[in-house]
Formats: structure tokens, sequence, C-alpha cells
């Protein structure tokens, strides 16, 4: 028997211990998230990332009375992105999420958009930092996408073009 282990690492800032450049974009993901469509959760969810060339791209969650045919705020940025500016690296995503009862910790990205967004970080053979907030409190950091989804489903086979 083999055992296989991995870890995950989160950095846990104050909003003051964040450089300049942090926490523009957490103010942006906040920004983009007070206006997301979400009126079936009244859950909302901000996604604000940059580019390379200090593009900022933002995102939300856009819900649909036939509920799968939403999709969440990290999904509509990054998609964004990849077809805006597909050849532009993805330096740094900020999410925050906000509700009507108390969000003082991080809400974490859901599978999909772990998996969505791994794609790009490998594609472009460069980390991407993640930044976490609820509607305020403190920010969990993660250096690159891959440290939140540890064993990521990846399938050279398919990746073949
Ligand atoms: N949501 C996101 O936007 N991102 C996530 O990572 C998880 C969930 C959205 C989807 C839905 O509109 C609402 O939050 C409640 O699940």
């Amino acid at each position: 028997m083999k055992i296989h282990k991995t870890d995950c690492v989160l950095n846990e800032y104050t909003a003051e211990e964040l450089n300049e450049n942090q926490q523009d974009l957490l103010q942006k993901a906040h920004r983009i998230c007070s206006d997301a469509y979400a009126p079936y959760s009244m859950f909302k969810v901000g996604a604000s990332l940059v580019l390379k060339n200090g593009q900022i791209i933002n995102g939300s969650n856009q819900e649909n009375v036939a509920y799968p045919s939403g999709l969440c705020a990290e999904r509509v940025a990054i998609f964004n992105a990849g077809a805006n500016f597909p050849n532009q690296k993805i330096k740094q995503i900020a999410i925050v999420a906000h509700a009507d009862f108390n969000l003082n910790k991080p809400v974490m990205p859901c599978g999909a958009c772990r998996q969505a967004m791994i794609e790009y970080e490998q594609r472009q053979g460069e980390k991407i930092e993640v930044l976490l907030q609820g509607n305020k409190g403190n920010i969990f950091v993660s250096e690159s996408v891959s440290n939140l989804l540890p064993y990521a489903f990846e399938c050279e086979e398919l990746k073949k073009s």
C-alpha cells in the first residue's frame, strides 16, 4: 500500500496586510459583486481578474429561472478573458461573496470553477494568484489555482490539438 498525500496552503491576511494591487483588485470584485444577478439564491459573487497587460476583467454570477443555466462569477470572468484576450496571461483573480447573512469569512470557489480556472493556469504555464474574501473580514490567498485543486482531472490524450 502506498499513500498519496498533498497540502492545500492558504495564507490568511488582514486587509491592511495586502499590497496595493491586491487591495485594488478586491475592491473591484466587491464593486462587480453588488451588481450580480442572483434573484434566486440571493447569494452574490464577484470575480475580478487582472491580465499581464494590466487589463481588468470582471464577472458576477448570472442566475436563470432554469437554475442550471446560470453561471458562477469565476467562470463568467475567466471565459470572458479567454474569449477577448486569448493571448494574455492571467496574473491574479479576486473572488468575493455577499449575502444577506453575515459572511465574514471567505467563500471557496466551487469545484467546477476550480477546474475551469486550472486549465487557464496550465495553458499559460504561470501561476494565477487567488484572493478570497466574504463580505468583509480576512482574506485567504492561494499562490495558485493548482494549490486549490490537488489531483485535478488531466488527460493528455484529450489535450491533443
Ligand atoms: N456561485 C458562484 O458564483 N461561484 C462559486 O464558486 C460558487 C457559487 C454562485 C452560483 C449561484 O448563483 C450562487 O452562487 C449560489 O450557489
